[in-house]
């Protein structure tokens, strides 16, 4: 599938779980944090294919609510790449129509790299050709929790004792503003979700390739994308009921 592809077939919104960093260093001897450079190139191709082929939201899963767990070395090399990545790419995006928007507590982030993700979001604020999210302290329990408290104290505040409902708890979720999510792609072999988009995700169409992130190519997006175009997306209802209003 080329850019020239039916609208229609292109998701609007993709989401990536980009992994496979480490295990790709490792097969070369060297480490992890080597994984981690050449991913943040494979980020910067994918979001320029993303954007050439048609898609609107790209969402690509940068560092999850657990990955804190890790090594310190490995924490603190992800943070300085965060700081430099942001300082390097933020004009380039700027140029290309990309508005970037970082989704995630950033409240546990050091006070440098927050204001480079606040500068590269003012920066980019008006741009409309593709919206590159950035799941940074990202976790989708943390998402439903923090949206479920927004909401709660926007009904306690204007003096609503009723239960919570869906309608209330969506518009406060990281990426309300944006198209649903369509298709979400894991790299690196493993078939979870790792507590991503999980709401995001209900009926996203979901594809898992087993090549690692640094050697992901847009050809391999390409596949998932022609793969999306052959679902039929039914949201409960039946495939027949969905023939007949296509
Ligand atoms: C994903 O690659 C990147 C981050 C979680 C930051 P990994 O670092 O998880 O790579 P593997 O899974 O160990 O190969
Ligand atoms: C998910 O990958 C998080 C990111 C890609 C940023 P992990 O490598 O952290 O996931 P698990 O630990 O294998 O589930
Ligand atoms: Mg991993």
């Amino acid at each position: 599938m080329s850019s020239s592809a039916p609208a229609s077939l292109v998701p609007q919104h993709v989401a990536i779980i980009m992994d496979g960093n480490g295990r790709w260093a490792k097969q070369r001897s060297l480490p992890r944090v080597a994984g981690h450079k050449v991913g943040m190139e494979r980020a910067r191709d994918i979001t320029e294919a993303a954007g050439q082929r048609g898609v609107k939201s790209l969402t690509l899963f940068a560092f999850s609510s657990e990955n804190w767990q890790r090594p310190f070395e490995e924490v603190s090399y992800l943070m300085d790449l965060f700081v430099t990545g942001l300082e390097r790419e933020a004009k380039s995006l700027h140029k290309n129509g990309v508005r970037l928007r970082v989704i995630g507590d950033r409240s546990r982030f050091a006070e440098k790299l927050q204001n480079r993700m606040a500068e590269a979001e003012a920066l980019t604020a008006g741009n409309t050709a593709l919206t590159l999210n950035i799941a940074a302290n990202y976790g989708g329990r943390w998402d439903i929790i923090n949206a479920s408290n927004l909401a709660l104290a926007g009904k306690r505040a204007a003096g609503d004792s009723s239960a919570l409902q869906e309608a209330d708890v969506t518009p406060h979720l990281a990426l309300a503003d944006q198209p649903p999510l369509d298709l979400l792609i894991r790299t690196g072999g493993e078939i979870r979700i790792s507590n991503f988009l999980l709401w995001q995700a209900a009926y996203a169409e979901l594809f898992f390739s087993s090549v690692l992130w640094p050697d992901f190519s847009a050809a391999e997006l390409d596949a998932a994308i022609a793969d999306y175009g052959q679902r039929q997306r039914r949201f409960g209802k039946t495939g027949e009921q969905v023939a007949e209003t296509n």
